[in-house]
């Protein structure tokens, strides 16, 4: 255990955006929650901001589309906290204070809606949070630049109230503006903003909205931060489920007492029988499929099979602590219940490429075909895509102990003459069928 423990150190990734308008507090609440987790803030505002302050200076108009192409490949965008405040760097010149003036201010929404920007921006946003645990903050963080995002707050306010604390932000910063005006351009911006073609500013799906009005910057931090730590302890469990467990000497150990002791248990309590084994190829990858009868059924293919057979399984099976570890052992692949798990495909694959053999039960659940569940197709799509032949097996038994079970070994299924690099519903279906019949086939016959 604790040399699974060991490998299970990763670097994690984690983002967490926040959108919403001006003035709602998210270069405040950014700045204490990349303190608090010790996140890279990104403030894209500012990338906006940068990009406005350019092409003021070089009096590039809004409609000069060339020569916002010409600035856009030449401009260097940076940020870096010192001492806990975030400063910006435009072509390597301090601007932290120039990007927030009136001129500025006035002008950045309508240069934030030219497309040919925004994608610039999103490109090098992304590229500043690559590999790296950030909090970003800004219009479309949720939506266009990480919609997959792994905390996704949506932070609002009523205008007067946004427009009374940038009064009180500008004051601080010796920013000299009536507060009438300060609302006034809150007001244009949200409109601007909101209405923008590309990269408005909207919730995203999935987004927890926060209403700022009446909340202390203390009080809006605590609702974050609920959320944050709820995400990364389930990131931090998800991470240690999907770490591949690398294959060692004492890994095998492991593996091959394991599989003594269970194949005895499985021979003296559940009297196993083993017809046609040799119809499983020994020498090319494989899928082996099976109904699904038992959560002991798959423990007797794995353990009783003279082949290694690597299972698919649910991956609320790996939240169990002997289980987690049984599963790294045998390196079981889990799969999330409800969705394409790109993942899960991305792992068989290589395993089949890699000359393995998976284990899957198409039924996805115990006795599926006979509560009426709906077959899953993923064996025939990785057998078609991947050009291999399913051998089918037939399971028999009560599962009471000290009766019989007969794992029953079908002719190999051969789908290694598939061109079809895509196939169609219509063919999965067909060879799912044909996997199905055949697995029903030998759970009627020992033969
Ligand atoms: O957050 P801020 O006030 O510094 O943002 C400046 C402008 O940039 C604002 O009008 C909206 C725009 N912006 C944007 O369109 N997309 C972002 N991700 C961030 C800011």
């Amino acid at each position: 255990m604790w040399f699974y423990k060991n490998h299970a150190k990763k670097k994690m990734s984690f983002v967490v955006g926040i959108d919403g308008p001006a003035g709602t507090g998210k270069g405040t609440i950014t700045e204490r929650l990349a303190k608090k987790y010790n996140f890279v803030n990104i403030d894209t505002g500012a990338t906006y901001r940068c990009v406005t302050l350019q092409m003021l200076r070089e009096k590039i108009k809004l409609e000069d589309e060339e020569k916002i192409a010409d600035m856009l490949k030449n401009i260097k965008i940076e940020m870096e906290n010192q001492k806990g405040t975030l400063k910006v760097f435009l072509n390597g010149e301090d601007v932290t204070k120039e990007i927030r003036s009136k001129e500025v201010t006035k002008n950045v929404s309508q240069v934030s809606s030219i497309k040919q920007i925004r994608l610039s921006m999103a490109t090098l946003q992304r590229k500043m949070a690559q590999g790296k645990n950030v909090i970003m903050e800004g219009r479309d963080i949720c939506t266009v630049v990480f919609p997959t995002a792994d905390v996704k707050i949506y932070l609002d306010a009523d205008d007067e109230e946004r427009a009374k604390r940038r009064f009180k932000q500008n004051q601080e910063k010796n920013i000299d503006m009536p507060y009438e005006e300060v609302l006034e351009n809150i007001r244009k911006r949200d409109k601007n903003d909101k209405e923008k073609e590309f990269g408005a500013l909207k919730v995203a799906d999935g987004a927890t909205v926060i209403d700022s009005t009446n909340m202390t910057i203390k009080e809006v931090e605590k609702e974050i931060s609920k959320i944050i730590d709820k995400k990364l302890k389930a990131k931090k469990k998800e991470e240690k489920i999907y770490k591949e467990r690398p294959e060692t000497t004492w890994k095998k150990i492991e593996r091959a007492t394991i599989k003594a002791i269970l194949h005895a248990f499985y021979k003296i309590v559940f009297r196993l029988e083993k017809v046609n084994e040799e119809n499983l190829p020994m020498d090319e990858p494989v899928i082996v499929c099976a109904n699904h009868l038992n959560t002991w059924d798959a423990v007797g293919l794995v353990v009783c099979s003279k082949r290694r057979i690597r299972f698919i399984a649910k991956e609320d099976l790996f939240n169990n602590g002997f289980l987690n570890w049984i599963g790294h052992v045998f390196d079981v692949i889990p799969i999330k219940r409800g969705m394409r798990d790109m993942e899960a495909m991305k792992r068989c694959i290589k395993a089949l490429k890699n000359g393995e053999t998976l284990g899957i039960f198409p039924e996805g659940t115990r006795r599926g075909l006979a509560k009426g569940a709906k077959v899953q197709n993923g064996a025939a799509y990785m057998a078609l895509k991947t050009k291999v032949k399913v051998v089918p097996v037939g399971i028999q038994g009560s599962f009471k102990p000290f009766t019989k079970v007969t794992l029953n070994y079908g002719k190999p299924l051969d789908f290694t003459k598939n061109d079809d690099k895509n196939p169609e519903k219509e063919k999965l279906d067909q060879a799912t069928k044909e996997i199905m019949d055949n697995i029903i086939m030998l759970t009627n016959s020992t033969k």
